[in-house]
């Protein structure tokens, strides 16, 4: 089983950037946890973070017949990225979304999730652990223990 993490804009600063919303583990700490988890799961883990739109785009077309599954926070292109959206819908890879903070809980500008119309979970409030819950989740939706 293959994934591909997916992070956008900001998120490599994490523990430097509002601490008191994205609390005080670093991007490092995200990169350990998700190959730590990777390894007790037998997953084969691939993880990228782009400031640039269409960076993320290029790297969701280049999952295309090389991924089962993909975890993406866009960060602040979740609230605006049409493209993102598209490619995901393109690729139709199986994907969920995360979101360190409690995006419910902040700004209305924050309420609206363009990739989440195609990802079948969206996982948020929950730190960086999110990221390893959407791991597993995917894996027990493609190993076909639960329906997607
Ligand atoms: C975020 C929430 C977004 O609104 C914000 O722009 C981010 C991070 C999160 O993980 O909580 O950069 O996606």
């Amino acid at each position: 089983m293959k994934i591909l993490v997916l992070n956008g804009p900001n998120i490599n600063m994490l523990g430097i950037r509002e601490p008191g919303i994205y609390g005080k583990q670093t991007y490092a700490d995200l990169l350990a946890l998700l190959d730590k988890t990777a390894a007790e799961e037998s997953i084969e883990l691939e993880h990228y973070q782009s400031n640039h739109e269409g960076c993320l785009v290029d790297k969701i077309q280049e999952a295309y017949g090389k991924f089962d599954g993909i975890v993406i926070n866009p960060a602040a292109y979740t609230h605006t990225s049409v493209a993102i959206l598209d490619a995901l819908k393109a690729v139709q890879i199986p994907a969920v979304e995360v979101h360190i903070s409690d995006v419910d809980a902040r700004e209305p500008f924050r309420q609206i999730s363009y990739a989440g119309l195609y990802c079948c979970k969206t996982i948020k409030g929950h730190g960086i652990s999110g990221y390893r819950e959407a791991i597993l989740y995917l894996r027990d939706l493609l190993s076909g223990i639960i329906g997607s």
